[in-house]
C-alpha cells in the first residue's frame, strides 16, 4: 500500500531569543554566583563559573537565535528558566494549544478536515504531565473521533511516529493520521550551564500521513518510499526527570534531572552511525547519495550535518541539497528536520526524492525516503 504525507505545519512562538541575550543574561548569573561564592572560590574549595560567548556558541553548533515560550524567565538572572503558570484541568494544556495551532496548518494544506482524521500521535522528547495523554486532549480539542496516543523516541520521535503512522495505515486500522511534534525544550534545558544553555527552542510541528488512495488531489503529497530505523542505547545524551524522582529527597533536585550531554562524544560516534544509515537504505533502494535532491536532517549541529553530507556526497553540501534552519530556530528535537521539510520542498517536481532523516538521544534514529507523488 502506498503512504503519503500531505501536509505539514508549524507553530513558532512569539519569543526569540539571540545569542547575544543569552550570553549577556548568562554571564550576569555567573558573575552573581561567583560573588556569592566568592569565599570558597578565593581558598580554592569551587570553582568559579566562566563565562559564555556568542563566538563559541556559533563556531561549536551554527546557533544564531532561538524561539521560547517564555523570554522573561529564561533571561532572568535569578530565574534561568521559562515561567509558564499552571493551569486548571478544564483549560486546555500549553502542549495541545501549540499542538491545535501546527495541526490545523497541517490539515489545511493537505485539504482534509479534522471529521476525515482517523488517529493523533503525539510524538516529542518531553510531555508536560504523565496522562491523560495530550494526544487524547487534542483529539478533543479538535473534535476527532477514533484513537490518539502519546510516544517518546526523544530527538527521532517524529520519524519514528511518522512509521508508527504509516504501520497503522498499512494494517487498515487507519486511512488519515494527524502526527505532532509539540516541542517546550526551553522546560527541560539546563539554562544554568554554559556547556549546554545555548543548544534548544521551542516549537510545534505537525505531518499529516495518509493512505495515498485518500490523499486530495490538490495537496503536495510525498510518498513514503522506505523507512529505516536504528537505535542503540547510550547516557551520552540523558535526562533523569521521572515521577520516581521524589521517591530519593535527597536528589530530587540535582543537575541529572535537566537535559545533559557528552556532546564531543554524541558527535563523535552519531556521525558514522548517520552515514551508516542513510548509505544502507540508499543502497537498498537503488539510489546513489548524490540523486536524492534534498536531505532534512535532523538539526543539532551545523558541523555535525555539513561533516555527514561530505561523507556522503564526497564533497560539501549546498543550502539545496542540506537545508539549514537550526540558526533561526536552534535544536527543537524532534521536530528539526520537520520544521526543514516544511520550509523547503516547493521546488519538488514528481518523482524527486528527499531523505528526511533524525538522530539524537537514546541513540536513536530514524530515517524516511520521500518520492514527491503530485
Ligand atoms: C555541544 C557542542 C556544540 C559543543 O561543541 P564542542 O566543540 O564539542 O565543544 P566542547 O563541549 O568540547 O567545549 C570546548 C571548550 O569550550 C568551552 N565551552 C563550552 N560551552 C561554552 C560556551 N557557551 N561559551 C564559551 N566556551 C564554552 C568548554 O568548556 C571547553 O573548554 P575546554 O577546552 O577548556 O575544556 C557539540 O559537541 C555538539 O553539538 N555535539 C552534538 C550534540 C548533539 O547532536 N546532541 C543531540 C542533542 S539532542
Amino acid at each position: 500500500m502506498s503512504v503519503v504525507l500531505s501536509g505539514t505545519g508549524l507553530y513558532v512562538p512569539s519569543q526569540s531569543i539571540s545569542n547575544e541575550e543569552l550570553v549577556a543574561s548568562y554571564n550576569q548569573y555567573a558573575s552573581l554566583e561567583n560573588q556569592k561564592h566568592r569565599e570558597d572560590i578565593v581558598s580554592g574549595l569551587r570553582e568559579p563559573l566562566q563565562v559564555s560567548s556568542v563566538e563559541f556558541i556559533e563556531k561549536a553548533s551554527g546557533i544564531k537565535s532561538r524561539y521560547v515560550v517564555d523570554k522573561l524567565g529564561v533571561l532572568d538572572p535569578h530565574v534561568m528558566h521559562p515561567l509558564i503558570a499552571d493551569r486548571p484541568d478544564d483549560i486546555w494544556s500549553l502542549q495541545c494549544e501549540m499542538g491545535v495551532l501546527a495541526a490545523k496548518q497541517a490539515l489545511a494544506q493537505a485539504h482534509v478536515s479534522a471529521a476525515e482524521v482517523d488517529a493523533v500521535i503525539v510524538s516529542c522528547s518531553n510531555l508536560q504531565r504523565a496522562y491523560p495523554a495530550i494526544a487524547i486532549e487534542i483529539q478533543k480539542a479538535l473534535e476527532i473521533e477514533g484513537y490518539a496516543f502519546d510516544m517518546n523516541v526523544a530527538c527521532s520521535s517524529a520519524t519514528f511516529g511518522i512509521h508508527t503512522a504509516m504501520g497503522s495505515i498499512e494494517s487498515g486500522q487507519a486511512k488519515t493520521i494527524l502526527m505532532i511534534n509539540p516541542e517546550v525544550c526551553s522546560g527541560h534545558l539546563q539554562w544554568k550551564d554554559r556547556d549546554c544553555h545555548f543548544i534548544f527552542g521551542d516549537v510545534c510541528t505537525a505531518v499529516v500521513i495518509q493512505a495515498r488512495s485518500e490523499c486530495k488531489p490538490a495537496a503536495k503529497a510525498f510518498e513514503i518510499v522506505s523507512t529505516k530505523l536504528k537505535t542503540d542505547f547510550s547516557s551520552n545524551i540523558r535526562n533523569n526527570f521521572g515521577f520516581l524522582n521524589r521517591c530519593d529527597p535527597e536528589t530530587v533536585h540535582s543537575r541529572d534531572k535537566t537535559f545533559r550531554q557528552q556532546g564531543r562524544k554524541v558527535f563523535k560516534e552519531i556521525v558514522p552511525m548517520v552515514v551508516e544509515l542513510l548509505g544502507q537504505q540508499l543502497q537498498d533502494n537503488g539510489l546513489t547519495a548524490q540523486q536524492v535532491k534534498r536531505y532534512w536532517l535532523h538539526q543539532a549541529n551545523i558541523n555535525m550535518n555539513q561533516l555527514i553530507m561530505r561523507k556522503l556526497l564526497g564533497k560539501s553540501a549546498t543550502q539545496e541539497e542540506a537545508c539549514v534552519i537550526l540558526d533561526e530556530f536552534a535544536n527543537t528535537s524532534s521536530a528539526g528536520s520537520i520544521i526543514a521539510f516544511h520550509r523547503f520542498r516547493e521546488d519538488f517536481g514528481v518523482n524527486d526524492v528527499g531523505v528526511l532523516c533524525s538522530f539524537g538521544a537514546g541513540y536513536s534514529l530514524g530515517s524516511l525516503l520521500l518520492r514527491c507523488v503530485s
